[in-house]
């Protein structure tokens, strides 16, 4: 077993090991993937300010997200199709999760069912709600979270229609694959991944299929949104989900201060800010670029969390100096996944950690709480949202 040092080990793997068709989907943003790059590309432009001769021992990365302890500030990311990445791997990611301290949200596109995964795991994990057209479905889903100690809602409101994202057409994407002959040829050389599947029941939609009325084709993501996602989603329909819900409520995918200020207006614990990792609209700032803007609008008023580009603990910390309280990880914990199953989602967040810890102490800092502007080095323009730099 190699030694895995970093993210970017992990990705390596998994692309070796997942079907072609997952590894892509997990790694593809819409159209050029320009916005899927800068959110990358945009944490990087961002330097750490160097301070010496601090006393660094006693370093502490806990703290909290909607009042719920975590050991840092990282929650596992909604993905879908996580448990086509490895077998049942919703229910080893959110195991790895509950051992680290962190929460675990899980997709409403997930293979493993919420009543799956509550089965499986000790703690409360976060439900993230896609809105339907099927106004008995959204009631029943959220039944169900409730009845499985769901300790949040995430409603993401970034993907009523989807981002077109060229490589999953192309390998024409579906759960579980359809054998066509190059999926049967990429299919060959994944003995491990196979394996897994072949011992394994859990190959659908599992909180769709069997519950959800009226799709072409119950394997297809594509099928899914286009056919049962809800394009009328307004903040009148978000104020009646959470009336329904009537526990903590985090919206997801807010990416202007405008939107935030709405958010804050219908009464969200939290919000996230997020582009989708670049792969709804393309074209649009990396997430990074519009987290200030966000924090200075209703920073003082919500809980402001940060999603879409994150691959280091420094990214990490990163975001949280610019004044988000928490922060999520959706590719870096699924290539954790698709290299090792639930050592790899451990071991994700093990190097996330590590390098969130030491990069704090390189920052002069020794409580997680005590991050803020005064570590970073911006590029001029950064702040503001109207200029691309
Ligand atoms: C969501 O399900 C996505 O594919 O981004």
């Amino acid at each position: 077993m190699p030694v895995i040092t970093c993210i970017e080990d992990l990705r390596r793997i998994h692309a070796r090991r997942a079907p072609r068709m997952f590894y892509d989907y997990a790694e593809s943003g819409s159209w050029t993937e320009q916005t899927f790059q800068e959110n990358t590309t945009d944490f990087s432009k961002i330097r750490l300010r160097q301070r010496v001769a601090v006393d660094m021992t006693d370093r502490s990365t806990r703290s909290t997200m909607i009042g719920e302890d975590v050991a840092m500030p990282v929650a596992l990311a909604p993905v879908g199709l996580t448990g086509m990445q490895h077998a049942d791997g919703e229910i080893l990611a959110a195991r790895a999760a509950e051992g680290f301290g962190v929460p675990f949200t899980l997709s409403t596109m997930s293979i493993c069912s919420i009543e799956d995964v509550a089965a499986h795991t000790t703690k409360p994990f976060w439900f993230q709600l896609y809105v339907m057209k099927d106004e008995d479905f959204v009631r029943r889903i959220i039944e169900r979270a409730k009845a499985a100690n769901c300790s949040a809602l995430v409603v993401t409101l970034d993907l009523q229609i989807l981002g077109q994202r060229h490589k999953d057409l192309k390998n024409g994407l579906s759960a579980p694959p359809k054998l066509t002959l190059p999926t049967l040829v990429n299919l060959a050389t994944k003995w491990r991944w196979g394996l897994g599947m072949l011992g394994t029941k859990r190959r659908f939609f599992g909180n769709i299929v069997g519950h959800a009325k009226g799709v072409g084709d119950a394997s297809s993501l594509s099928s899914w949104t286009a056919e049962q996602f809800d394009p009328q989603l307004d903040w009148g329909k978000i104020e009646k989900l959470r009336d329904m819900w009537g526990g903590k409520l985090i919206l997801k995918g807010i990416l202007d201060a405008e939107d935030a200020r709405m958010a804050l207006r219908v009464g969200a614990d939290a919000i996230v800010v997020s582009n989708h990792g670049g792969r709804q609209l393309d074209g649009a700032m990396s997430a990074i670029r519009m987290l200030p803007s966000i924090i200075e609008a209703v920073g003082d008023k919500v809980e402001v969390h940060f999603d879409s580009g994150i691959r280091s603990g420094q990214d990490v910390l990163k975001a949280l100096a610019q004044g988000a309280r928490g922060t999520y990880i959706g590719r870096a914990f699924v290539y954790g996944l698709g290299a090792m199953g639930q050592a790899g989602v451990t071991r994700a967040l093990e190097v996330i950690h590590r390098e969130l810890d030491v990069t704090m102490a390189l920052c002069g800092e020794r409580d997680i709480h005590n991050l803020g502007r005064h570590n970073l080095i911006l590029p001029q323009g950064y702040d503001d949202p109207t200029t691309v730099i």
